[in-house]
């Protein structure tokens, strides 16, 4: 096994090899990779990322969904060099005063619904969840939390016991009052409906969870607006406010987890939440806010901030200067390039080529999303819905071939995740989908 990181020069490069039998060696058995073969990436411009050799690939997953305003972009670059330059200070904490972190919460209370205006940063989605948790429990009195299956909330205790996927969740782990509620997902209704016969079934499942598995009284409610790591599963506005009015009316809080959702990537506001007029007390986000950086958001309402006073709430790292900068000027960017604009119409041109490659090929089951977060289920079988997650791989590995990286996710890892930079064009959606086209012609002739 090589030791060079350890005996030998520590600015050498190390070769792909390499650093995938040290990965092998020192990083848990939990760090999975995509592809047969891994790819290392070693630079990023825009919406391209490049790897060892200096391959080009089209970046239509950002890392996971963290990519808003294109990687490396040339004012966070700037403002960065800047920072660095000046000696500015790294590491602050809220014990000192600092002015990137309160310029970054006014900005962030100013997008949000009205009276969603008290926040608190974090390093990580997960945190922002936790502490989303901990303000709900905090304000109600209450324990239990309903989530959805299928849903996903971080990978932290409490965030993780709130995650609907047997894949996640670690063995022996306490899970502390959480109860689930079906899932909203229209293709796969639990319920058996069809869009012509659903009467929201799935809404009313949170009231009788809430009255079948809690003393009737519950702490909050966590969704997220188009379900991520679940697959893109993006139920209809309606359903939001049915079960905020019985979130509301069994005493809980309802948190909207915009983590994925957020920075303007479905193409109608900043906040999701917002756009479908959500009526949450709390908002969590992470990921396309710090556009990559480690920075996550709590943002709620005052009757859940107010009663954590005289409590203390300490994060080492959250909220720092070079972190907060990075977020606030994505946020500008975003507004300045018209951003959620783009995301709005290249979601749109891609949702229709998409459509057009499910007039095609048997394999697309579905075609779901918002904006650019696009989701495309594929079945082996169009009537039984049979989950072609072994295809699903296919499809990613011929893509990568083609010089386009894209995600997956579901329970059993057959819907294929788009969600490239929200500055994507009609030229490199157009590439994306002849990478797609491609991978679905050779499955096809491959199945023939
Ligand atoms: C919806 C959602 N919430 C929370 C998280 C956790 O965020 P992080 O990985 O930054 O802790 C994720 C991560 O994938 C997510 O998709």
């Amino acid at each position: 096994m090589p030791t060079k990181v350890l005996s030998g020069d520590l600015t050498e490069d190390l070769t792909t090899d390499e650093i995938l039998s040290l990965r092998k060696q020192y990083l848990l058995p939990t760090a999975v990779h995509y592809y047969q073969k891994p790819l290392e990436l070693v630079r990023a411009k825009g919406n391209y990322v490049y790897d060892e050799t200096g391959r080009e690939y089209l970046d239509c997953i950002g890392g996971i969904v963290c990519n808003s305003a294109g990687h490396n972009h040339p004012v966070i670059q700037a403002r960065m060099k800047a920072m660095i330059e000046s000696d500015e200070i790294q590491h602050v904490t809220t014990l000192y005063l600092n002015q990137h972190i309160v310029k970054l919460a006014e900005k962030l209370a100013s997008l949000a619904p009205e009276g969603v205006n008290r926040c608190a940063f974090t390093n990580s989605g997960s945190e922002a969840n936790e502490l989303a948790f901990m303000a709900a429990r905090h304000a109600t009195g209450e324990t239990t939390i309903v989530n959805l299956r299928h849903s996903y909330h971080g990978g932290t205790s409490a965030a993780l016991a709130a995650c609907g996927h047997h894949t996640w969740r670690f063995r022996s782990q306490p899970v502390a009052q959480v109860t689930s509620a079906m899932e909203p997902n229209c293709y796969r209704c639990p319920f058996g409906q069809k869009p012509e016969s659903c009467h929201l079934e799935c809404a009313d499942n949170v009231e009788t969870t809430i009255q079948t598995t809690t003393h009737g009284k519950i702490a909050a409610f966590i969704a997220e607006p188009v379900m991520g790591v679940g697959g893109f599963i993006a139920p209809p506005k309606e359903y939001f406010h049915r079960v905020a009015a019985i979130v509301h009316n069994y005493g809980g809080k309802y948190i909207s987890d915009e983590v994925q959702t957020g920075a303007g990537r479905c193409g109608g506001a900043y906040l999701l939440t917002k756009e479908l007029e959500i009526p949450a007390d709390v908002i969590t986000m992470a990921k396309g806010f710090g556009n990559g950086a480690a920075i996550g958001a709590v943002v709620m309402r005052d009757d859940v901030a107010d009663p954590l006073a005289g409590k203390l709430y300490f994060n080492t790292f959250a909220g720092d200067p070079f972190q907060s900068m990075q977020a606030l000027t994505t946020m500008e960017i975003i507004e300045e390039e018209r951003l959620i604009e783009n995301a709005r119409d290249m979601g749109d041109y891609l949702r229709q080529g998409l459509l057009a490659l499910q007039s095609r090929f048997e394999l697309i089951g579905d075609v779901r999303g918002r904006g650019l977060l696009m989701g495309v289920e594929l079945v082996s079988d169009r009537k039984t819905k049979a989950y072609a997650s072994a295809e699903t791989n296919r499809v990613m590995e011929i893509c990568r071939d083609k010089g386009v990286l894209i995600g997956k996710g579901g329970l059993f890892g057959n819907v294929l995740r788009l969600a490239p930079a929200l500055s994507i064009n009609r030229e490199q959606i157009d590439h994306l989908l002849q990478a797609l086209e491609a991978a679905f012609l050779a499955l096809q002739k491959e199945t023939m």
